[in-house]
């Protein structure tokens, strides 16, 4: 019987029970995947506690993918990178963290567009939160470098940039510029929660013109169909969506977890069932 879990605040929402419950009954595994909501002036006392539930493992997510690490007795080296955790395998009693939504990404599209992504393609990352550094990382590991980062406060592309070592190869934009350009671009990824279920009628940006057999990818999974991404249809794009990463770095976890890889092509149509 494996126990695993999620902690994070607030949960009562997550897809992620869901999704491994999936996971565990493809694999005819028997487990358990319970959430831990957990207050932000309890989290010490509730980890502490969390220690002694005997979890194969659990994901992490917002607020608190920093606040683990000084609980971990270990970290890999993407996660310590990136400075945050989202999955932790108790291996022999001691806590180690993991962050899979960089490779999940890069899985979740290359899964689908391995003709399309290659490594001199031109990337362009909208936005500088944690899911762009964790991409950004993602792509640059696995050799595709020329990777632009755009975002509404440039600085913090600027630093992306610098910290994860990409100087050579990619330019921090406004999102303006990153407008005016879009059709240098073989691949785009939208990564701010601008055009999120309420507010379905905006998009970080406008464009007219895109480049012949651009892919389009937008990490908003509420609504499926973001604006940015029906702009991109229009003009003619692949598109690649919000929930496939979600479900290929809960793969990814598993993976951790169990060691066994699970198809995502079944899956990924009930999946589009359950956010309808
Ligand atoms: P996460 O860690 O989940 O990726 P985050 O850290 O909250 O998200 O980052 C949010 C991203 O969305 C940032 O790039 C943010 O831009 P700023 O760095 O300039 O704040 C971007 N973002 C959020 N709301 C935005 C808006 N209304 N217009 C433009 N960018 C926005």
């Amino acid at each position: 019987m494996m126990k695993l879990g999620l902690i994070g605040y607030p949960i009562g929402h997550s897809l992620s029970p869901w999704i491994h419950n999936q996971l565990l009954e493809s694999q005819n595994l028997e487990g358990s995947y319970q959430l831990y909501e957990i207050e932000p002036d309890k989290f010490e006392e509730n980890i502490k506690s969390l220690k002694k539930e005997n979890l194969e493992g659990f994901n992490v997510t917002v607020p608190y993918k920093e606040q683990i690490i000084p609980f971990l007795d270990e970290i890999d080296q993407a996660a310590e990178f990136l400075g945050a955790v989202n999955t932790v395998k108790v291996e022999d009693g001691k806590w180690v963290g993991y962050n899979t939504d960089g490779i999940g990404y890069f899985s979740s599209v290359t899964s689908r567009f391995d003709n399309t992504l290659k490594d001199t393609s031109k990337v362009l990352i909208l936005g500088s939160g944690g899911a762009a550094r964790g991409i950004y990382h993602a792509f640059l590991q696995k050799g595709v470098r020329q990777v632009d980062i755009a975002n509404r406060t440039v600085q913090k592309a600027e630093q992306i940039i610098k910290e994860l070592n990409g100087e050579e190869f990619s330019e921090p934009l406004t999102i303006q510029e990153a407008g005016n350009r879009i059709s240098e671009y073989d691949v785009v990824i939208q990564t701010t929660s601008v055009g999120m279920s309420p507010n379905e009628n905006q998009s970080i940006i406008e464009f007219d013109d895109i480049k012949e057999n651009a892919l389009f990818s937008d990490i908003v999974y509420r609504p499926m169909n973001t604006k940015f991404l029906k702009r991109a249809d229009e003009l003619g794009a692949f598109l690649h969506y919000g929930h496939e990463m979600l479900l290929h770095q809960a793969i990814y976890a598993f993976k951790i977890w169990t060691g066994r890889e699970p198809e995502s092509s079944e899956l990924i149509e009930k999946f589009e069932n359950v956010l309808k």
